[in-house]
């Protein structure tokens, strides 16, 4: 349809980059990249009206999203020939602009194509030997400075290179290695390398590539100096190990990569710590659940590594201010069973220990409203913790003590 349009309105139009990729791969991918010719956003808001969907532009990128009614996502991309000098000559006119789009990408493997225009439908484009990289399962960028203009395609590498059991060829990996030591991931705004950083933590394969990571002096290009490194990747695994658990017992985890990197960011100097933390921009209440993580992790585990017996209420009062997100890296950093044991019997029960009596009850029971409720009812949910009391009428009864 899209490709029938294409040629009834005057454009050229192809579906390109990790979609081709994973089709060719027999890998599900469900995010459809469609490069236009000579301007995506009119071509889109042309194809919107003949084939429906939500469409939203974004005309300083000359680029435009389009959301089906079945919920599916197809990105159109003005196809662009600006920046880079492509050095051959240019075999057949009507494909400059599509082979120089191709030529900007980050690596051969991205940049293979179909022609989508009626006559030509299914046309396969493979201007930089992309099939063979695929099929050889290598990694290979297109131009020497492809890592300096876009730091983040070293870690995008090492993602592809864990996902797909690939390769990164020889003369790549030179000229990655070569952009870590010129310190160009230093470059990379914070926000960018977060977001690049979630990406490769959210695959399957995700602690592979933190660990070439880690190995190729990424990392600490992007962290500082990581002093104990073998500590952090166990932490780490570990962290993946207790997501597990929580998956499995239904506990929930709000943001897995913020997991990860409370655990990283433990092993950063502060400075550095506060300056990722706040280039990252998060939501007010997810900051300041991160700031209380890195203020009172170390106090709690101190408490927690204690095998003096602590009771349920007690428990709670050591825990009951983290978030999940923050308990597992605290499990996962302190290396403990016993801490462990700790955590889960928090999350597992304690957390859940709530008590019946509302606000209302206490106004019946002659109480003015004030901070005397809160008071009443915290220490009715130690008591309830501790076994002391187990139901409302009981709740009732204590309060009137
Ligand atoms: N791209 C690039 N340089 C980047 C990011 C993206 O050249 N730093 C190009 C790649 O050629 C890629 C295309 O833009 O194929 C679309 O990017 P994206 O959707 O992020 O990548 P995918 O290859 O689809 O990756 P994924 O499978 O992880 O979604």
């Amino acid at each position: 349809l899209i490709g029938q349009k294409a040629q009834k309105e005057g454009y050229k139009a192809y579906a390109i980059g990790g979609f081709v990729r994973d089709l060719l791969l027999g890998v599900e991918n469900l995010d459809i990249d469609i490069v236009v010719e000579e301007n995506a956003i009119s071509f889109a808001e042309k194809l919107v009206k003949y084939i429906g969907g939500n469409l939203k532009t974004y005309p300083n990128f000359g680029t435009a999203t389009l959301t089906l009614k079945d919920g599916s996502k197809i990105d159109f991309a003005t196809a662009r020939m600006e920046f880079y000098p492509f050095p051959a000559a240019l075999p057949e006119v009507e494909e400059t602009t599509i082979k120089h789009d191709l030529y900007r990408r980050d690596f051969t493997i991205n940049t293979l194509g179909f022609k989508l225009n009626s006559p030509v439908f299914g046309d396969f484009l493979d201007f930089f030997n992309g099939k063979k990289d695929l099929e050889d399962g290598i990694i290979r960028v297109l131009y020497n400075l492809s890592f300096v203009e876009d730091p983040t395609r070293i870690l995008r590498a090492i993602r592809f290179e864990a996902r797909y059991g690939f390769k990164i060829e020889e003369q790549t990996l030179a000229f990655m290695e070569n952009a870590i030591n010129n310190n160009m991931l230093e470059e990379v705004k914070v926000g960018r390398m977060a977001d690049e950083l979630k990406l490769m933590l959210s695959e399957k394969t995700g602690l592979t590539s933190f660990k070439r990571a880690m190995d190729l002096g990424i990392i600490d290009k992007i962290f500082g100096e990581i002093e104990d490194k073998d500590r952090l990747l166990k932490e780490m695994e570990t962290v993946n190990n207790l997501m597990e658990i929580c998956q499995v017992k239904g506990i929930s985890i709000d943001e897995p990569f913020l997991v990860y990197l409370r655990v990283i960011l433990s092993h950063c100097r502060e400075h550095i710590r506060i300056k990722f933390l706040k280039g990252m921009n998060l939501e007010k209440n997810l900051y300041d659940d991160l700031m209380y993580f890195f203020e009172e992790y170390k106090g709690a585990l101190e408490k927690l590594r204690n095998p003096k017996f602590y009771s349920p209420s007690e428990l709670v009062e050591i825990l009951g201010d983290f978030s999940h997100d923050s308990l597992i890296p605290l499990t996962a950093i302190s290396g403990s069973n016993l801490v462990k044991r700790r955590v889960f019997l928090y999350l597992e029960e304690l957390s859940k220990v709530s008590i019946e009596t509302k606000g209302e009850d206490l106004l019946e029971l002659g109480f003015k409203p004030g901070p005397i409720f809160s008071e009443i009812m915290e220490n009715l949910r130690k008591e309830k913790l501790d076994g002391n009391i187990s139901n409302k009428e009981e709740e009732i009864i204590w309060v009137k003590s």
